[in-house]
């Protein structure tokens, strides 16, 4: 059994091809990014909100290998990819022989970071879900013409900026959003987002957090 890293999953050949591809597929289905950038912002989201909690080192890392592998099964289809990849995960994570317990943490989160079908059901899952749904940004867009926007692309290109703001004091995780409302109206967020939002208060919860969002200064939730 070995300690397996970021540095390790990063320079997987069969990770690499598997994101790839991904990326590639849900591109011509027209979904917004989630490719490296994205796994790359979640993998280090996840991590840094458990590491401002006060986790362990190690489960810090598991959170950052959960995100950055959560969403590999796009490219099999993007139903249930939550399930698929953690399937998928587990044969890569045993292949890189992680121990059963470390492999059960994250293929555990990665099968349940999908708002239809989703739980926090460890600290693990609740960090990716957190850092998962806060995602939302101009630069997931990959729709180029404007005209034929639909809500999801409306909604990540009116977001300016997202960032995640853990208190561990104040026991509070925060979802700062500048949307530019001339594109976007506040409500529209809430139509495609609100499941988004309810699993993120579910999961700030399992960690013992308040979840509060913030849309342009305004404190809604
Ligand atoms: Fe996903
Ligand atoms: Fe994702």
């Amino acid at each position: 059994m070995s300690r397996i890293t970021i540095q390790d999953l990063r320079k997987d050949h069969e990770i690499s091809v598997y994101l790839k591809c991904s990326t590639e597929y849900l591109g011509k289905l027209g979904f917004t990014e989630h490719g490296k950038r994205h796994v790359s912002i979640v993998a280090k989201r996840a991590r840094e909100i458990l590491e401002v909690l006060g986790y362990s080192v190690r489960d810090c890392e598991l959170a950052e290998m959960a995100g950055y592998l959560h969403d590999i099964a796009n490219l099999v289809n993007r139903f249930n990819h939550g399930g698929m990849g953690a399937i998928m995960a587990y044969n890569i994570l045993t292949r890189l022989q992680m121990q059963p317990e470390e492999i059960a943490l994250v293929i555990s989160a990665i099968g349940n970071h999908e708002e239809e079908r989703g739980n926090a059901v460890n600290h693990v899952a609740s960090a990716l879900i957190l850092a998962d749904k806060s995602d939302v940004h101009r630069t997931r867009v990959t729709n180029t013409d404007f005209a034929t926007f639909e809500i999801h692309d409306r909604v990540n290109f009116a977001a300016e900026s997202s960032v995640i703001q853990v208190d561990a004091e104040n026991r509070t995780i925060k979802l700062l959003l500048t949307i530019d409302t001339k594109i976007c109206p506040v409500m529209e967020y809430f139509e495609i987002f609100l499941d988004r939002m309810i699993m993120c208060r579910r999961a700030a919860a399992f960690l013992k957090c308040r979840f509060g969002l913030v849309i342009n200064e305004n404190e809604l939730l």
